[in-house]
């Protein structure tokens, strides 16, 4: 399931952002990359635990725990803390998919991959190309969103960024471990939510509600690990 969601910051939030991240120090972002991926990456990133990706990243952790959106589709478990990228100059990722497992830097505990998120902090109009392409069941979806905006897919995806040709794609990206490792019950369940949270808004007093709360929960309590 591949999901947007929109606003996660404003339009001002990601003008301060984008701000400070011209002013950055970059790194090459083949450090955070595999043996295989490093061959196919082509870009810069703020190092793991840059003071700037750390404060973008917790803004961005603390929105999507009160987002329903993201929790409703990633029921999150824990997450590889966001990293910030920078595509310009014909900067690329080729075809890859994401290490199952990762492990942030001077943390013991490891993250199982099974969502990716990439945040846009570039407006489609700054940049030409950068398209976040991802295989998905139903075809190749080409992503590209307004800044602002974030995109969350299936870390079992095959993925590419295209070459940027004009001006510079910023983006943050980050990994979930679900409490649901599979995505084909994650689809399941966000349904269900979802049809629960308008059914409850149209006619709160219905009596299936409870039932089918209640069938939420207990499908939820089969498939979830903690
Ligand atoms: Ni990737």
């Amino acid at each position: 399931m591949l999901l947007h969601i929109p606003g996660v910051f404003s339009p001002d939030e990601v003008l301060r952002i984008r701000e400070a991240l011209e002013q950055a120090e970059w790194a090459d972002g083949k450090v955070t990359a595999g043996y295989q991926s490093a061959k196919a990456k082509h870009n810069q990133q703020l190092p793991e635990g840059h003071a700037l990706a750390k404060e973008i990243g917790a803004a961005m952790l603390e929105r999507l725990w009160k987002n329903p959106l993201f929790m409703s589709a990633a029921l999150p478990h824990k997450v590889f803390p966001p990293l910030v990228n920078c595509y310009t100059a014909g900067g690329s990722f080729d075809f890859h998919i994401d290490n199952a497992v990762r492990q942030p830097k001077g943390n013991a505990e490891r993250v199982r991959t099974d969502l990716s998120a990439t945040l846009f902090f570039s407006d489609p109009q700054d940049y030409d190309g950068g398209e976040l392409e991802i295989q998905d069941t139903y075809g190749t979806q080409r992503v590209k969103l307004p800044a602002g905006d974030m995109v969350l897919y299936p870390g079992t995806s095959l993925h590419k960024v295209n070459a940027v040709i004009r001006g510079t794609r910023y983006a943050s990206f980050f990994w979930t471990q679900s409490l649901v490792r599979e995505d084909s019950q994650r689809a399941l369940l966000f349904e269900m939510d979802g049809a629960i949270q308008q059914l409850t808004r149209d006619v709160p007093d219905h009596p299936s509600l409870i039932r089918l709360t209640g069938t939420y929960h207990n499908l939820l309590r089969r498939w979830v690990e903690v």
